[in-house]
């Protein structure tokens, strides 16, 4: 039975998707009718996700792509081109993230946050939508976090990490309006804490877990699926009047 959550027919690219919350997407997309590149630094890894696509009857594809350099960028949107014709859907989820104090942090540090971070999202959104503008039509999903400034919310010693998740909250709206003549909507998901292999050492830190859980009204971290069903709802026609949008999924952190 077709819904409006339907992806039949559309082709979709997601970032960092050999594990976690990219892992998910690629799954909960695929499980929606979409043909999904699945892209991380490990192809390896990527191809694993994609035998999980096909035992689920879906259509997926590995590729080996760091969302640092504009070649290899360029690359996975050809992948997705010369495989399906086309590119419907980007989800921009790459990241890095390592806390370190203020006064501790080095450049290089402070680069490698960024240039995963933020300089990856602008380099895989503006070659993702020089392919969507032939359409006229497409959807990008950015994955920024809680961290990412006027929340209300400081994150200590994650400065690099904030400021590119600001960076990427600020992004989405601009990108939005650019892309909003070309029927290109732009939006993205805020998590709070999600249970993914990104804060496995902070599961084994009681005296964090106890200060974490007292910031969370629902008591739990949240599940990757959790994330990524919101995602299938933005990159669907059920979602097709938001543009410049970020969803908060935070199980209440935020109203606490
Ligand atoms: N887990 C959380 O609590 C949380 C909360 C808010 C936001 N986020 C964001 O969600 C996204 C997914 O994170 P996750 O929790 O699943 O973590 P994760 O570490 O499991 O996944 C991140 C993925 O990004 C990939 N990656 C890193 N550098 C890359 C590069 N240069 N090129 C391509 N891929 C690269 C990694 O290989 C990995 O597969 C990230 O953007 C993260 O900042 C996570």
């Amino acid at each position: 039975m077709s819904t409006i959550y339907d992806l039949s027919d559309k082709v979709a690219i997601v970032t960092g998707a050999r594990r976690g919350m990219g892992e998910a997407d690629a799954l909960a997309l695929a499980k929606a009718g979409a043909k999904v590149v699945v892209a991380d630094i490990s192809i390896e890894d990527c191809e694993k996700v994609v035998e999980e696509i096909k035992k689920q009857k879906g259509e997926a594809i590995a590729v080996k792509c760091d969302v640092t350099k504009k070649a290899d960028v360029e690359k996975m949107v050809q992948a997705a081109v010369e495989k399906w014709g086309k590119l419907d859907i980007l989800v921009n989820n790459a990241g890095v993230a390592e806390f370190k104090p203020f006064l501790e942090l080095t450049e290089e540090e402070w680069d490698k946050t960024i240039d995963v971070n933020l300089k990856g999202y602008f380099l895989c959104s503006q070659a993702a939508a020089k392919e969507m503008i032939k359409q006229k039509s497409g959807v990008i999903v950015n994955i920024a976090s809680i961290a990412m400034g006027q929340v209300g919310v400081g994150f200590p010693s994650f400065i690099h990490y904030c400021a590119s998740k600001g960076g990427i909250a600020a992004m989405t709206e601009a990108m939005a309006l650019d892309l909003a003549p070309y029927n290109i909507r732009v939006n993205a998901i805020a998590p709070g804490v999600i249970d993914t292999p990104m804060v496995d050492s902070m599961k084994n830190d009681k005296a964090t877990m106890d200060r974490l859980m007292a910031r969370i009204p629902m008591k739990r971290m949240g599940k990757v699926e959790e994330i990524a069903n919101p995602v299938v709802f933005l990159a669907s026609d059920a979602s097709s009047y938001m543009t410049g949008s970020i969803i908060v999924i935070d199980g209440g952190w935020l109203s606490g």
